[in-house]
């Protein structure tokens, strides 16, 4: 069952779409996409993540990897658990598929030889944050393009929890851009490009974060 491609999305509104990331990569890097997955796709996957965080199934995030890895509450506060393709419910096969065909558009026509996908459901207490970074682990350069999906119904400003995405103008100014939460859209940037952040959310904040990975 694929429910993420099937739910009402047409293949020619997807093509668009797609071309729309890609358009977007090419140029400024970065964009959102309003509607990414439908309601009756995002809002199942949301219940299925709270449920796993409910039964414990998510363990604080962490910063750095293998011997580099620790637990950094004042950079960074929100509960993760990782997507196992092998073991995947059809609901997060459903984005899977998504996620895939997107990748092979996007290798179509960009020189970034996608390899993979690896991704995570993150879930934001009330409070949480994560301060400014950049995805790319120094031991680990091949992530190249981040791909955020966000399962909030109904985010509104006052609730926080902004990604905010740095960007050097071409004359050296600083300037970024607040990107609210909301069910069904995402966000897509080249990781190595952006630093961000998540401002301080105050509410549950739940979001499901990856990359596209090179070949290492
Ligand atoms: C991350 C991250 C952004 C977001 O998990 O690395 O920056 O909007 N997430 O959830
Ligand atoms: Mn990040």
């Amino acid at each position: 069952m694929s429910l993420a491609v099937d739910a009402h999305e047409s293949p020619s509104s997807d093509n668009s779409l797609f071309e729309t990331v890609v358009e977007a990569l090419a140029g400024t890097g970065w964009c959102v996409i309003p509607d990414f997955l439908p309601r009756e796709a995002w809002q199942p996957l949301a219940a299925e993540a709270r449920q796993l965080y409910a039964d414990g199934g998510f363990r604080h995030a962490g910063v750095g990897r293998g011997e580099s890895f620790s637990i950094r509450p004042e950079i960074r506060n929100d509960r993760v658990r990782w997507i196992d393709p092998l073991a995947a419910t059809a609901l997060q096969q459903g984005y899977l598929d998504r996620v895939e065909s997107l990748r092979l558009a996007i290798n179509r026509e960009l020189m970034l030889g996608l390899f993979g996908f690896e991704g995570h459901f993150a879930i934001y207490p009330e409070g949480s944050f994560y301060k400014r970074h950049f995805d790319r682990f120094t031991d680990a350069a091949n992530r190249t393009v981040t791909l955020v999906l966000y399962l909030n119904d109904d985010w509104q400003p006052q609730d926080g929890g902004a990604l905010r995405i740095y960007e050097t103008t071409e004359s050296g100014a600083e300037i970024y851009s607040d990107v609210l939460p909301h069910g069904g859209s995402a966000v897509v940037f080249l990781t190595e490009k952006f630093a961000h952040e998540v401002l301080p959310a105050n509410r549950e904040r739940l979001s499901l974060t990856g990359w596209y990975f090179r070949r290492r």
